[in-house]
């Protein structure tokens, strides 16, 4: 892609403006942290095929604070993944708006990255090369994205294996590349959906012990959506416990303690009893 002119919803940039693509959290510099940055309003998606008509997500409205890590966590088939779908602007609503920063949120766009499941990495590209991509196609200079991949390699401990390739790397490695590359980009809100879902629970943890050691480096506002509840309360501020289908807000819990937590505190405990409970009574199965 010509560095030179970038063609965004019609207007053109010029290099200089470089900062829409590659520090997307740069647009909302304005709001403080702890301020509404993503607000879900009203939101409905009603899924219809010749068969059926599902209401995924009714009604549901919640606020995402800037610099805050909110986990989604409800039953299987709750509307999760709809609803962070919704915010990536992959998916729109049947109803309902998405703002971010008080915008009107209608297509995907670069101030919200995405870090899958499936890794969904490029296997012909190396593992710098997995992470510079975003920096590529926002045309940022080969020393700056060099100097930036240093970093978050370095990060999530992949500076040995900088020059692999992707088939080369176990599951939890590619997620740390996945992880990576999302961050090094500075997306204003960056999306998870069971990103460590794939993982087995040693490796797991693991991850889950370098993504809070990445965000004691820099304050990010991040969407995760898991189905542990040990995980939620491991990583977030905020645990948003959903009902069953349609999704309907049971509580939001202000998870207490310094990062990172113990697993075995019995606060930690009593709140994951707690949320597993309910989650039990919301077992449709
Ligand atoms: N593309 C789709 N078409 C039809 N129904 C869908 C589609 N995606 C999801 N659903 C249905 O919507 C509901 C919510 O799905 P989803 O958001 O994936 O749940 P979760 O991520 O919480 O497991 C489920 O009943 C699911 O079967
Ligand atoms: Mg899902």
């Amino acid at each position: 892609m010509s560095r030179s002119k970038l063609v965004v919803k019609g207007e053109k940039y010029d290099s200089s403006d470089r900062v829409r693509a590659d520090r997307t959290d740069l647009l909302y510099s304005h709001i403080p942290e702890g301020e509404t940055l993503v607000s879900i309003k009203d939101l409905n998606v009603t899924y219809r095929t010749d068969e059926k008509t599902t209401v995924a997500v009714d009604d549901f409205s919640f606020d995402i604070k800037k610099g805050e890590l909110v986990s989604i966590v409800g039953p299987s088939g709750c509307g999760k993944s709809t609803i962070l779908r919704c915010i990536s602007g992959l998916l729109q609503p049947t109803s309902g708006e998405i703002l971010i920063g008080g915008n009107k949120c209608t297509t995907a766009g670069s101030d919200r990255g995405m870090v899958f499941q499936d890794f969904a990495l490029f296997p012909w590209r190396s593992v710098r090369k997995n992470v510079e991509f975003g920096l590529e196609i926002a045309g940022v200079p080969k020393e700056e994205r060099q100097e930036r991949s240093d970093r978050y390699l370095k990060a999530m401990g992949l500076s040995e294996f900088a020059d692999s390739r992707i088939h080369e790397l176990s599951g939890g490695m590619k997620q740390r590349v996945g992880i990576a590359r999302a961050m090094i980009m500075h997306p204003a809100v960056i999306l998870m959906d069971e990103p460590f879902g794939a993982l087995d629970a040693q490796t797991r943890n693991i991850l889950q012990e370098s993504l809070v050691n990445v965000l004691k480096t820099s304050s990010r506002t991040i969407v995760f959506v898991t189905h542990s509840v040990d995980e939620a309360l491991f990583l977030s501020d905020r645990v948003l416990v959903l009902s069953k289908r349609p999704a309907t807000i049971h509580t939001v819990i202000d998870v207490p303690g310094e990062r990172p937590r113990d697993r075995a505190s019995p606060e930690f405990t009593k709140l994951r009893r707690e949320i597993l409970s309910y989650l039990e009574s919301q077992n449709t199965l």
